[in-house]
Order: structure tokens, then sequence, then C-alpha cells
């Protein structure tokens, strides 16, 4: 399975953000999203996942027997930045309802209190408000949409800046383990978040999108690399 993006273009009223982003991200690998703030990383999360919709261009999904479906937005997990979730619901009915309404297609389902076990909210936190929970235990609320419905597609917007060091080292773990299964596209400001964690490092820079060569990769010059190709951007 691939995710084809042919020539996104976005603007907002003047501004082109998205100028002809091409790429192809493969099942199996964690792909890191690297661009400096403004370069429209949100943006094309956006467009992929459909919340907004691309002025140009084609997104689509290519099977492994080669049928290609234009995007259906249900085979994309979004994990936003500001987590979007509805304030006074308590975790525990939260999770009960978004069950509910996506049991087609939960392959095996797990019972509630196993779910907030994998991801390690405590007992007392699930039936409080979500109004109240902490910015990383909402992120951990969104993570685990996508751990039950295990989406083709999952969009991570700078998931892990928000967690503490050992619940970051969880989720890292956890992605590992699902990404055979998965596309999984993760934008960092982190480097050293990128290089353990991604297969591939993709760049976002003056509106197209790039991969970083393997070679650089791993290179002692990483560091210096990418900041030399994200320096490059022309504000307009
Ligand atoms: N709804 C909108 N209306 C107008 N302009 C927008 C809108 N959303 C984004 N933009 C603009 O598009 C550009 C790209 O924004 P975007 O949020 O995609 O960047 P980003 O790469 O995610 O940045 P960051 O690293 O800071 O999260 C910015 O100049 C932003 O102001
Ligand atoms: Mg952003």
């Amino acid at each position: 399975m691939k995710l084809v993006l042919e020539n996104i273009e976005k603007a907002f009223e003047k501004k082109q953000v998205l100028k002809g982003a091409t790429f192809e991200f493969e099942k199996g690998k964690i792909y890191g999203l690297l661009g400096r703030n403004g370069a429209g990383k949100t943006t094309l999360f956006n467009c992929i996942s459909g919340e907004l919709k691309s002025d140009k261009g084609n997104i689509k999904l290519q099977e492994e027997n080669d049928t290609i479906e234009i995007l259906d937005y249900s085979k994309i997990g979004f994990v936003f930045a500001d987590p979007v979730l509805p304030e006074f619901l308590t975790g525990y009915e939260f999770l009960k309802f978004f069950i509910d309404i996506n049991k087609d297609k939960i392959k095996e389902l797990k019972s509630i209190e196993e779910y907030f076990n994998i991801i390690k909210i405590d007992e007392e936190d699930r039936f409080r408000l979500i109004k109240g929970y902490s910015h990383g235990m909402k992120n951990k609320l969104q993570m685990l949409c996508f751990l039950i419905t295990r989406p083709p597609v999952i969009l991570l917007d700078e998931p892990l800046s928000s967690f503490d060091v050992i619940v970051a080292l969880e989720i890292k773990n956890l992605l590992k383990e699902i990404k055979k299964d998965h596309i999984i596209i993760f934008s960092t400001h982190i480097l050293q978040l990128a290089t353990d964690l991604c297969d591939e490092i993709v760049v976002l820079n003056n509106g197209t999108l790039e991969e970083v060569p393997e070679e650089v990769l791993h290179s002692e010059e990483f560091e210096k690399n990418i900041i030399e190709i994200l320096k490059e951007e022309q504000h307009a």
C-alpha cells in the first residue's frame, strides 16, 4: 500500500503554501516530516485528511494489487497538535462513545479498561472530565483513537512533544510495533526524534516535498545538512 501525493497545491488567499507537493509514502515505514514554522506541515496533513480541500493535485491510496483509489477519509487517522476532544465528557465516556460509533471498523476489540492501560491513564482520571486533562493526557487519548481503529494511514502532527520522557518512549515503541501494517507520517521539530524513530525523513521546503538521502540521514553532519536545507527557504 502506498499513499501517493501528486502536485498538491494549497493557497490561503494570496499566500501559496503548498506549491506542487509530490511524494509516495509506503506501508511499513515511519516518515518524519520536517519543515520550518509556517512551512505548511499542518496544512499538508489537513489536505491529506480531508479537513481542507487542496486547490490542485491528487491524493490516492494505491493498494497492493495496484488498484488505485481516491483516498477515502475514513482510512486516515489524524492526531492533531492541539487535541480536539469533547471537553465535557469523561475519558471513559468518550472512549465508550468512540468505540460505539466505530464498531464496524474495529478488528480486535478490547475492553475500555485495557485501552486505558495501554496508554497508562490512571484509574482515578478515567472518570474525570476531559476538560481537566493535561495536554499530554489529551494527546494520549487522541493517540488511543487510532490504536483502536487502526486506520491504514496515520498522521501525527507533533504528537510527542507534550509527552514526558517515559510516555514518549512507550509511544515510540508502540509506533514501531504497529508500523508494519501502516503508513505513518510524523511531523516534528525534534531532529533527534526524527532520526531515531523514523525510517525516512521528508522535508517540506518552499511548498514542495523532498526526501533526505539515506547517506545524509545516518551521517554525523545530519543536523548541519538539515539546517542548510531549511535555511534555503525564501520566505514570501
Ligand atoms: N486557515 C488558514 N487561513 C489562512 N492562513 C493559514 C491557515 N492555515 C494556515 N495558514 C498559513 O499557512 C502557512 C502554513 O501553516 P501551517 O500551520 O501549515 O505550518 P506548519 O508547517 O504546520 O508550522 P508549525 O511548525 O509552526 O506548526 C502559514 O503561513 C499559516 O499562517
Ligand atoms: Mg503545524
